[in-house]
């Protein structure tokens, strides 16, 4: 029953499932033990719970890598946890990391406060530039995507990149949180190791945090030894939780999706709203990409408000129902301003260089009702008030 096969939903529901006992409980209990009693071997499976070894983990592990399509899973304490171990899984002191220039601020800062200490390189690169592959070093050992992109919702034709970083002998690494292995399964378009913040879609509903690796047994094997000694194991509750969450998966994303393309295809009739940026659009400039390589559009809609910064801070203000909080992913619609959160540690100039101008607003839509997100938005976009074009800053 480890491969329960069929679609996404039935294997976020199944897959790894043990074979049915009579009394036995349908859901997998919480193990919240830090060690199990061993064979004198010591190579028993479920060992000892730093080792994220323990039943539900081994259970959430099968079932990632089911929804992956990969040979093995990692379920780690956190997002960063997990880009952490896939790194240092693959990297050493004078190697060369060439990363997305749209990656998650957090990875940038492992990259450049973290790993370089460590004697390890990174620099960045437009990805969607045929010119990418210049960048590329004789000791570039991997090249880090990050697709959609935050908070731009850019998204990559992975299958070229990944071709021609493994042509250079580079390992590929993805993340992918931003569409969920629902929408997006890297590993079939060319990456190697597959990421997610699961504290996103993949718990939904902002109670967990968790961070997940997806690849071939090898990869994620490395991966694991390095976690072994670093220690960012996943609490067995939050396993428990995070589980509970991808059961829901599939049916949360059909909804993220619909909600995404209501607010979106509304957001653009409004003339308090400058530009929208969500990949189901036409205007969207990867929108073809998007028809092919994804499977759905999501629920992340970006709105760059026409008055600028200040205009943006009224109207976070003026919500209701959205709430301001700085994550994404969960059943409840969250709105953020980049400058302040994700994008805080660049200058206006350099956030507008890279399309992210001030009065951009990130919108994670949740699964409430359409009609009372955009009723909501719409008063806020009304509460703006005045001449907007004046409070421009
Ligand atoms: C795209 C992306 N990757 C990684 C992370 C880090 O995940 P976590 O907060 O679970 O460590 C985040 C968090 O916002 C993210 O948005």
């Amino acid at each position: 029953m480890q491969h329960p096969g069929g679609g996404t939903s039935t294997r976020a529901i199944h897959a790894g499932d043990t074979e049915p006992r009579i009394g036995a409980p349908v859901v997998t209990p919480i193990y919240p033990t830090t060690t199990f009693y061993s064979d004198p071997s010591g190579q028993d499976e479920v060992l000892y719970t730093r080792y994220g070894n323990g039943p539900n983990h081994l259970l959430l592990q099968k079932r990632i890598a089911a929804l992956e399509g990969a040979e093995d899973a990692l379920v780690l304490a956190s997002g960063m946890a997990a880009m952490a171990m896939a790194l240092l899984s693959v990297v050493q002191a004078g190697d060369h990391v060439l990363a997305t220039d749209a990656i998650y601020g957090g990875t940038r800062a492992l990259l450049d406060r973290e790993l370089s200490r460590l004697g390890i390189e990174s620099s960045y690169v437009d990805l969607f530039s045929p010119e990418w592959t210049r960048s590329l070093r004789p000791n570039t050992r991997v090249v880090l995507g990050e697709t959609p992109s935050n908070p731009l919702l850019r998204v990559l034709d992975l299958q070229p990149i990944a071709e021609a970083a493994r042509a250079h002998g580079a390992v590929v690494i993805v993340d992918a949180t931003f569409g969920s292995p629902v929408h997006f399964r890297a590993l079939e378009h060319g990456a190697d190791i597959v990421h997610h913040s699961a504290t996103k879609y993949l718990g939904g509903h902002s109670d967990v945090t968790a961070g997940v690796l997806a690849g071939s047994a090898a990869r994620i094997g490395e991966a694991r030894k390095r976690a072994r000694v670093w220690g960012p194991v996943l609490d067995p509750h939050a396993a428990w939780l995070l589980e509970r969450g991808i059961k829901t998966l599939s049916v949360r994303m059909e909804r993220h999706n619909r909600n995404g393309m209501e607010v979106a295809r509304w957001a653009e009739t409004r003339p308090e709203v400058a530009r929208v940026f969500y990949p189901g659009l036409p205007s969207h400039p990867d929108h073809q990409t998007a028809c092919r390589v994804l499977d759905g559009f999501g629920g992340m809609v970006g709105l760059e408000l026409e008055g600028g910064g200040a205009a943006a801070d009224r109207f976070v203000r003026a919500l209701r129902l959205a709430k301001l909080a700085p994550s994404l992913g969960g059943v409840e619609t969250l709105v953020s301003e980049p400058r302040y959160t994700s994008h805080a540690g660049m200058t206006p100039e350099q956030r507008a260089a890279n399309g992210i101008r001030d009065g951009f607003i990130r919108v994670s839509v949740g699964i409430e009702d359409a009609a009372d997100l955009i009723a909501d938005l719409d008063q806020a976009l009304r509460a703006i008030g005045g001449d907007h074009r004046e409070a421009a800053d």
